[in-house]
């Protein structure tokens, strides 16, 4: 017996620009994807898995805030520290590391509520003086 997929297939059509197109592709070749369709699929279930979090506030998720700044920037590391010290139950460990002689990379891990996570990932923003934050959750089901 044929067992009948219930999920139903769109078709679209998706602009891109050729360089971009260009390394989509050659990535694909490079894992062994058979075609641009399963690549952009896959693409698109990664996308939401890392963003859902913004928009679905009931959710668990997991994962690290990356956090990129210069420590010679007066109080910023204090203020980093201050606000994480709130955030004690979502916040398993944190890792910090030397990038040079004035840039650091704070790595905090989160695991918690999504409407929690985003305050805090909107807290640490607030602070403005950072060079670089990003944010990478996964919803767990
Ligand atoms: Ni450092």
């Amino acid at each position: 017996m044929v067992k009948k997929c219930s999920k139903k297939i769109v078709k679209t059509g998706v602009s891109f620009p050729s360089d971009l197109l260009k390394s989509f592709d050659k990535i694909l070749k490079e894992i062994g994807i058979g075609s641009r369709s399963q690549g952009i699929q896959e693409a698109v279930r990664t996308f939401i898995s890392v963003n859902i979090w913004k928009i679905k506030g009931e959710e668990s998720v997991a994962g690290v805030i990356l956090i990129h700044y210069s420590h010679d920037v007066k109080g910023l590391e204090e203020e980093l520290t201050d606000i994480q010290h709130d955030y004690v139950g979502i916040i398993p460990s944190t890792l910090h590391l030397h990038l040079s002689k004035e840039d650091c990379l704070q790595i905090i891990t989160v695991r918690g509520n999504a409407t929690i996570i985003k305050e805090l990932v909107d807290k640490i923003r607030s602070i403005r003086r950072l060079k670089q934050l990003l944010p990478v959750l996964i919803t767990l089901r």
